[in-house]
C-alpha cells in the first residue's frame, strides 16, 4: 500500500500525459510555451477568479506574493503557528515578521477568536493556511482585515479544488497561492505552484516578479526571481485537472469510510458546516502516536506526521522566540498526529484494512 499512489494515478492517465509531455517536447517550447496560458485560464475558470498566475512551487508562490505586496522588513504577517515551514519562512526571508496564532482544535486552522490581539501598527497581511484539505474561516477573517485595512493572503497548498460556503479555495482572498507537489491534490511531476487574484495591478506586479522583474526583453524594472512553471509541469496539469473533480469525490469517499470504522475515541478530523475538504491528508490524532505509528509500519501501511514541530519552535524562527507565549493546540497536535494512507486510488479493502489494524491495536493495548 502506498501513501499516495503517483504510480497508480499515472496508470490510469497515461494515455493522456505521455502525448501531452511529448507534444512539448516536440515543440521545444520549455519555457514560456503555449500549454502556461492553457493552463492559467483553466485555473482561473476552476477556481472562478479573473487572474491566475503559474509559478516554480508553493513555496515561490508564497514568496512572490508578500513581494507583490511590498513587504517591507519589519512588517508583520499574522500565520498559524502549525503549518509547513515555508507558510512563514518566505515572510522571514523578506525580512518580515511572522506574528503566530494558534489553532483551532476543530479545523485544525488558525484560531480566529486569537487574530485580532495580535494585530499592531506594523501588521501587514494576515496569512491565513487551508490546512489538511479543509478552508480556513474566511468570512470573519476577511471582516477583521477589513476593520483594520490589512491584506489577507489563503496558502491552499492543501486545499486546492476545497470549497467554503459554495466558493473554491484560492478565490476568497486578495491573494492566495497554491502548490502542484506531486503529493498534492492537484499535482504536477516536479515542482509546481500557482497565486490567485482579482486585482489587476497585483497581477501584473507578479507576472514581472517572477521573471526577473521584466517587462521587456533585458529591460529589468524591479528585483525578481526566476519563478516560472515548466511547460511540461503545465502540460501534465492540465491532463490531471480534468479528472481533479473524479478524484476528489474518491477522496470524500474514502474519508467518509475512515471516519465510519475507526475507533470513535481518537481526535478524527471534523469538516465544518458550509465547507467540502479535499483530504488533502486524512490526519487522526492519538496519544500513542508514535507506537501506533511503529505497529502501522510492521503491517504494510505507511503514515507521515504532518507536523512534528510547531513554526514557532523551530530553530529557523529562534531570534522570535518568546518563552512567556504557549500555543497549546499547535503543541498538543504535534506530539499526537499521524496522516494515513489518503489518494484517490484507494481501495475500500485497504482502507478497512487501515481502520482495522488501528482498531486491533487498541483492543490489544486496552
Ligand atoms: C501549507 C503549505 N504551504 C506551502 C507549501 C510549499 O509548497 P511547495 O512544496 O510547492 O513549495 C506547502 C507544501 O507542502 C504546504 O503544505
Amino acid at each position: 500500500m502506498e501513501f499516495c499512489d503517483l504510480k497508480k494515478q499515472y496508470n490510469a492517465y497515461q494515455s493522456e500525459i505521455d502525448p501531452a509531455i511529448q507534444s512539448v517536447i516536440q515543440k521545444t517550447a520549455f519555457i514560456h510555451g503555449e500549454e502556461i496560458g492553457l493552463l492559467e485560464e483553466e485555473l482561473a475558470n476552476y477556481v472562478g477568479v479573473k487572474h491566475a498566475l503559474t509559478c516554480s512551487s508553493g513555496t515561490d508562490a508564497l514568496l512572490l506574493a508578500l513581494m507583490a505586496l511590498d513587504l517591507q522588513p519589519g512588517e508583520e504577517v499574522i500565520c498559524p503557528a502549525f503549518s509547513f515551514i515555508a507558510t512563514a519562512s518566505m515572510i522571514r526571508l523578506l525580512s518580515g515578521t511572522p506574528v503566530f496564532v494558534d489553532i483551532s482544535a476543530v479545523d485544525f486552522n488558525i484560531a480566529v477568536d486569537r487574530i485580532e490581539e495580535k494585530i499592531t501598527a506594523r501588521t501587514k497581511a494576515i496569512l491565513p493556511v487551508s490546512m489538511f484539505g479543509q478552508c480556513a474561516d474566511f468570512d470573519p477573517i476577511n471582516a477583521l482585515a477589513k476593520k483594520y485595512g490589512l491584506w489577507v493572503i489563503e496558502d491552499g497548498a492543501q486545499s486546492f479544488g476545497a470549497s467554503y460556503f459554495g466558493k473554491k479555495s484560492c478565490s476568497m482572498t486578495h491573494l492566495a497561492t497554491t502548490s502542484f507537489f506531486p503529493a498534492k491534490p492537484l499535482g504536477c511531476y516536479g515542482d509546481g505552484g500557482a497565486i490567485f487574484t482579482n486585482n489587476d495591478d497585483l497581477a501584473e506586479k507578479i507576472r514581472v516578479l517572477r521573471n526577473h522583474g521584466q517587462v521587456a526583453r533585458y529591460q529589468h524594472k524591479v528585483i525578481g526571481i526566476n519563478g516560472r512553471l515548466d511547460t511540461i509541469q503545465a502540460a501534465v496539469l492540465r491532463v490531471k485537472l480534468k479528472h481533479l473533480d473524479e478524484e476528489l469525490a474518491a477522496r470524500k469517499k474514502w474519508a467518509q469510510l475512515y471516519q465510519q470504522l475507526l475507533p470513535a475515541e481518537l481526535l478524527l478530523p471534523e469538516v465544518c458546516e458550509n465547507r467540502e475538504s479535499v483530504w488533502a491528508q486524512f490526519t487522526i490524532g492519538l496519544a500513542d502516536r508514535d507506537a501506533v505509528r511503529q505497529y502501522l509500519q510492521e503491517k504494510g501501511i505507511p503514515t507521515a506526521v504532518h507536523y512534528p514541530v510547531p513554526l514557532p519552535y523551530q530553530e529557523a524562527f529562534g531570534d522570535l522566540f518568546d518563552p512567556g507565549e504557549t500555543f497549546e493546540v499547535s503543541s498538543l497536535l504535534a506530539d499526537t498526529v499521524l496522516s494515513l494512507p489518503m489518494h484517490a486510488f484507494l481501495t475500500e479493502e485497504e482502507i478497512r484494512y487501515v481502520a482495522q489494524t488501528i482498531t486491533d491495536y487498541f483492543t490489544h493495548e486496552a
